[in-house]
């Protein structure tokens, strides 16, 4: 746990230290290489996130997914089911309310809840990846929980930065099917 602890402090404090300029040439490259995934094209509904804390953001992303037609959902805490989250749909000037940890997302409205059998793609964001396709989240283990059995592709986004040499991975770390940075769009399974 020192080792991941250790390794989350490094990659935050990574993706922190981005100027704001590279922050935004990164989103923009990062949006453009993934509208041209093959597994991007072919979804419908796809999860994404809202960035904090430095993390790579999707905002241009999702604008270009709603040109383009498509269904965007964002994670919301589990009202029932401790550390899980669900996702609900999210349209342009939908309102936001903040969670517990003070993060914006969608308020809870069962109308507007996607089960996981109808999402097609999942974006995550991460702390840290590696070339294997290991996924760092900042600790809380949502997205291994709630993708534990899910079957669909799950992209990661991020900073060339935030690339470790060889994480170390735990059983129920779930991993990445493919990972797209400014400077990389890699492919580990599917
Ligand atoms: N599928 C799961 N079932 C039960 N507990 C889980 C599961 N996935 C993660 N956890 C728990 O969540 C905690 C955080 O997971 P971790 O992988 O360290 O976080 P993160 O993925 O956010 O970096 C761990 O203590 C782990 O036991
Ligand atoms: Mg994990």
């Amino acid at each position: 746990m020192t080792d991941r602890n250790a390794i989350r402090q490094w990659a935050r404090q990574q993706r922190r230290a981005l100027s704001p300029q590279a922050q935004a040439e990164a989103a923009k490259a990062v949006a453009r290489q993934a509208m041209a995934l093959p597994d991007v094209r072919q979804a419908n509904s796809l999860a994404l996130y809202l960035a904090n804390d430095g993390e790579l953001d999707p905002a241009l992303l999702m604008d270009s997914l709603w040109q383009a037609g498509k269904q965007v959902l964002l994670p919301v805490l589990h009202p029932f089911t401790p550390g899980h989250l669900l996702f609900l749909r999210h349209r342009p000037g939908s309102p936001m309310v903040a969670n517990r940890f003070g993060i914006p997302e969608p308020p809870l409205d069962i109308r507007q809840l996607v089960t996981l059998d109808s999402v097609d793609l999942v974006f995550t964001p991460l702390v840290a990846f590696d070339d294997a396709g290991h996924r760092l989240g900042m600790g809380g283990g949502f997205y291994d929980r709630t993708l534990a059995n899910y079957q669909g592709p799950v992209v990661g986004l991020a900073h060339d930065q935030q690339q470790h040499p060889a994480l170390p991975a735990m059983a129920w770390d779930k991993p990445l099917g493919l990972i797209v940075t400014p400077g990389q769009i890699k492919r580990f399974r599917t």
